[in-house]
């Protein structure tokens, strides 16, 4: 599987979870309700993130016509960091409940605009090998953090961030 079929697997994945926490939200009784909801949309994005930010750089940093687009990517993901942020700080349930169903909505208008513009390009400019490379990476990856957070809640941690999977393998052409 190509990493870019991945990740768009992954948004339809993401997207399910989205249309729940949309059906939920006006039944939340308390901030901390929806502030955990927030928490855990957000851990849910990390990993996603990271994968998509390595790989847009590995894509498109060489290509001074394409900036635009990784700077685009760079600054939806901090502006998506930003909205899950202020869900955190809310003062009460009816803030907070405005606040997620904001960023909810940025995090699905941001999916519409990677599947519509970035992967297609990063798929122009790499290789088909190099993204199945890349895929099964991801996927190994992944494979990984599952277990670990597996591990960890048998025993009873907290699990940590996986560090973001690194692109290095990936030519471009
Ligand atoms: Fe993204
Ligand atoms: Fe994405």
């Amino acid at each position: 599987m190509k990493i870019t079929e991945a990740l768009v697997a992954e948004h339809a994945a993401f997207s399910a979870v989205l249309d729940q926490i949309e059906r939920l939200l006006p039944e939340l009784g308390s901030p901390a309700e929806v502030k955990r909801l927030a928490s855990l949309v957000e851990g849910m994005l990390r990993s996603h993130g990271h994968s998509e930010t390595n790989l847009a750089y590995v894509a498109l940093d060489q290509a001074l016509a394409h900036r635009g687009q990784l700077d685009r990517l760079y600054r939806d993901h901090q502006e998506i960091d930003v909205r899950f942020q202020r869900v955190r700080a809310a003062q009460d349930l009816r803030e907070g409940q405005l606040l997620l169903r904001a960023a909810v909505l940025a995090t699905r208008e941001h999916f519409q605009s990677e599947e519509r513009s970035v992967f297609p390009l990063i798929e122009e400019m790499l290789r088909d090998d190099a993204l199945t490379e890349l895929g099964e990476a991801w996927r190994q990856q992944r494979r990984v953090s599952v277990s670990q957070a597996q591990q960890d809640s048998t025993q009873g941690n907290v699990s940590e961030p996986q560090p973001a999977l690194t692109l290095d393998t990936a030519g471009a052409g």
